[in-house]
């Protein structure tokens, strides 16, 4: 069995991803590194994915043959320190794809996202080639790195596959420093029996989607045959979008209590320059993609579980 090493593993996605391949392929064949360690089970290694020797050592030394990339600075962490989001989300990009250019690795994951979108592009069932123009640090990084993927591909033959995930909504571990954050919160909201204040407004539809599918999207795209994987950019990916006040109702069906307020803030003008809705007609063509979550369940699992 091969081994596969999870960069940023303790994150959002890293977490779920984690568990969900241990269960598929053997614990043992999952590595997982971060800079903290603390909510990881073994094998886990304390790792600064910034320090591209202690990288390859890693993976010379566990006898690694792919790696999941989940490292990045967000949209809205990221506007807090451009500079440094771009160093990080790039630097680490080109420390994995070249450990694949030397045939040290496989395979690499590499997310993007709905933020390598912009104002001029086509909000409504956005398609997967169209007009791109980012307006954060964090979706430039996004934008570059795609096409760095495709580069590597084009030129060293690196096997490398991305998505570009919308809002992921997940009650395992909290998220950290998106705009899509706040459909996460607001569940955490209504189970404290707190006020939720929207930093979006009311009607800001954004592309989300539940974190099994996207998790199950991951190893669905990695497992494919890599003749089936067209797109060495990265692939629009759906399920379903909502609203601020669609989602606030949708939660005061189940808890009565529930109240929501608006105070918009810089957040919106990043909510507001993304698609409302992603055409993926693509992932489903190449290799087979379908969401499984829609609204309503994801409304029902997230109220039951936090
Ligand atoms: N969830 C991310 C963010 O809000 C988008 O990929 O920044």
């Amino acid at each position: 069995m091969e081994k596969s090493l999870i960069i940023g593993a303790a994150g959002q996605i890293g977490t779920e991803l984690v568990s969900q391949l241990r269960s598929r392929r053997g614990k043992n064949n999952i590595i997982a590194v971060d800079l903290r360690i603390d909510n990881l089970s073994s094998p886990c290694f304390e790792l600064d994915a910034m320090n591209e020797t202690a990288l390859r050592d890693l993976v010379l030394k566990e006898g690694i043959s792919e790696i999941y990339h989940l490292v990045a600075m967000l949209s809205v962490t990221g506007e807090k320190a451009p500079q440094k989001a771009w160093d990080l989300n790039m630097k680490t990009l080109f420390s994995v794809l070249d450990l694949a250019k030397e045939g040290l690795i496989k395979r690499i994951f590499w997310p993007s996202s709905i933020a390598v979108f912009g104002p001029s592009t086509p909000k409504i069932q956005t398609p997967q080639y169209c007009s791109m123009d980012p307006t954060t640090a964090y979706g430039i990084s996004k934008l570059a790195g795609e096409l760095w993927c495709q580069y590597y591909f084009k030129n060293y033959g690196v096997d490398v596959r991305s998505l570009r995930y919308p809002g992921l909504i997940s009650w395992k571990t909290m998220p950290g420093g998106g705009t899509t954050d706040y459909a996460i919160d607001i569940f955490h909201s209504a189970s404290r029996r707190e006020e939720f204040i929207s930093f979006l407004e009311p009607d800001t539809r954004l592309p989300m989607m539940y974190m099994d599918d996207a998790v199950r999207a991951t190893i669905e795209i990695m497992e494919a045959e890599s003749d089936a994987i067209r797109i060495r950019s990265s692939y629009n990916l759906a399920a379903v979008d909502f609203t601020p006040s669609e989602l606030g109702i949708a939660i005061k069906k189940i808890k009565p209590e529930f109240e929501m307020s608006y105070s918009p803030d810089s957040r919106q003008a990043i909510a507001k320059s993304w698609p409302s809705s992603i055409d993926d007609t693509q992932a489903k063509l190449d290799w087979g993609w379908k969401s499984r979550y829609n609204f309503l369940s994801i409304v029902k699992l997230m109220t039951d579980k936090i």
